[in-house]
């Protein structure tokens, strides 16, 4: 591939914001045909990186070449005319209108007298649709399709054109396994074609299975380009954050206090059924099982934001009912959301006053909220969570997609809650953050708290359970111990087999 002309290459680029050097001379080359991970810690400025080629930003300084040619990205429709396509995490397409109008919006096919070509429209849609294979029609009105459909319309908007090369900026955070096999097939597809494919992601095991080569950022700082298959995931965490880390199973134990929480026969029509499990106080319980299996329902009925049709909830002992949010914060249960940009964030506000937004009252003395206390707070889980910010004054709209979920995850922390759930904790977080994050989960469990931790990936369920629910299609399978449990028998069970010889 060293005689190829690459498809693309960015030189020297620098970008700034106000007190952030965000990409500080980063250069990168991408050949035709090939998966290039772009990887790095959160903040290290990938998506700054991929907004310069792309034309959503302006870079400071730095060159971009298309095919050696020297370019200028003025616009994202200039970017995407010259062959350079991004299909961002967050989706931006108009539910109102259908797939064919989101694909060919701004340039509806015309004919003469100005009027649409409804025919060749929909003829052309489908012509794209059925390259990608997917199961909805030219016709299909986007609001009705699920997420993952949402992204295939996106990436068919992006194949209007013969690409040079598409971006994918962290697409597969809210996809199913069957939904990412079907993504991974367009972008094998694509690779064939002589594209060149940049991706964005922190799950390491899709990085080993899909990509060809790997460049790592950090701290805006260009750190190295590997072949994926000549190196390994401790060589790309010590490049990434500059160290390696212990991904083995829990071992840490210390004493376990009385049932904090006892869940007995919880219905909620049709989401989950029967369930029944108890937490006890310094005691982490994982859920484990597929998206869909019902983990983030339950949880979401122990927050108040639905209602049991059956069942009991016990908090301490003492039979309860809850019907809001604020009921289950006054109780002591509080929820890190799986959609932390939807839920949890005021995008406008500094990233002091979002983490320490719901516990204001406590913090004020007379009508004034003491600002000392608030900022004690928010640095004290800046270090904890190495979230990457000039101050608390920044904007939480301005940290990076990571540095976000980490504030989320700081303002639930600092509640000190008596039962912590969290779903899926470390989703778009990096490698590194994501032990640390593991470690305050384990050190808040040693400080008594009982923690319910939900999660789609085998190696954290294993690392921080003390004992591992399994989940399928809204029920529970089997419960495990951290020293029985296999990854065999734990496969067996969220398969919905029943596995009880395991
Ligand atoms: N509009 C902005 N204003 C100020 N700072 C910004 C802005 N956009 C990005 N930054 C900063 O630039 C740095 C790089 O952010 P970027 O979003 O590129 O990180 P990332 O590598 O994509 O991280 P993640 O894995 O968390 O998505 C961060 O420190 C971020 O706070
Ligand atoms: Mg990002």
């Amino acid at each position: 591939m060293t005689d190829q002309t690459p498809a693309l290459r960015l030189e020297g680029i620098v970008k700034t914001f106000p007190g952030v050097r965000a990409l500080d001379g980063v250069s990168l080359t991408v050949m035709p045909g090939e998966v290039h991970a772009l990887m790095g810690e959160n903040g290290a400025g990938k998506s700054t990186l991929m907004k310069v080629l792309g034309g959503i930003l302006a870079p400071n300084e730095g060159q971009i070449f298309i095919e050696e040619q020297p370019t200028v990205m003025s616009s994202p429709m200039n970017a995407k005319a010259k062959g350079v396509v991004f299909i961002h995490q967050e989706l931006s397409l108009a539910d109102e209108l259908t797939v064919a109008e989101n694909i060919f919006l701004g340039e509806l096919p015309k004919k003469s007298f100005g009027r649409v070509d409804w025919q060749r429209l929909y003829d052309e849609t489908d012509a794209i649709l059925k390259t990608l294979n997917v199961g909805f029609a030219a016709r299909t009105r986007v609001g009705d399709l699920s997420i993952a459909n949402q992204q295939m319309v996106e990436i068919a908007r992006a194949l209007t054109v013969e690409p040079r090369a598409v971006i994918f900026d962290e697409p597969t955070a809210s996809l199913t396994d069957a939904e990412k096999v079907v993504l991974f097939e367009v972008i094998a597809d694509l690779q064939s074609r002589g594209v060149g494919v940049i991706y964005i992601s922190h799950r390491m095991e899709e990085i080993f299975k899909i990509t060809d080569r790997i460049s790592v950022l950090r701290d805006g700082q260009y750190r190295g380009t590997l072949n994926t298959a000549e190196t390994n995931e401790e060589e790309v965490t010590q490049l990434m954050i500059g160290r390696t880390l212990d991904l083995s199973r829990n071992e840490s134990t210390h004493e376990l206090g009385e049932v904090a929480l006892e869940v007995r026969g919880l219905s909620c029509g049709g989401l989950f059924e029967d369930v029944s499990f108890s937490v006890r106080r310094g005691e982490v319980v994982g859920f484990y099982g597929l998206v869909g299996a019902g983990r983030t329902e339950i949880a979401e009925t122990l927050f108040g934001l639905r209602e049991p049709s059956a069942g009991t909830i016990h908090l301490a002992g003492e039979e309860v009912s809850i019907h809001s949010p604020a009921d289950a914060i006054k109780r002591g249960i509080s929820l890190v959301p799986e959609d932390r940009k939807g839920q949890g964030l005021i995008l406008g506000m500094n990233c002091r006053d979002n983490m320490t937004l719901p516990q204001v009252s406590d913090l004020t003395a007379g009508p004034f909220v003491s600002d000392g206390a608030e900022v004690a707070i928010f640095d004290q889980y800046r270090d904890k969570l190495d979230i990457r910010t000039p101050g608390w004054r920044q904007l939480v709209g301005n940290l990076s997609g990571g540095n976000q979920q980490k504030i989320v995850i700081g303002k639930w922390l600092s509640m000190r809650p008596e039962v912590l759930i969290v779903d899926e904790p470390t989703r778009g977080i990096d490698v590194g953050s994501k032990s640390e994050i593991h470690n305050l989960i384990r050190e808040l469990a040693a400080q008594g708290y009982a923690v319910i931790v939900i999660s789609s990936e085998m190696p954290e369920v294993l690392h921080v359970s003390d004992r591992i629910v399994a989940m399928f299609s809204g029920r529970v399978m089997r419960e495990f111990t951290a020293e029985e449990v296999t990854e065999d028998s734990l496969i067996q069970a969220i398969s919905g087999l029943t596995g009880k010889t395991a």
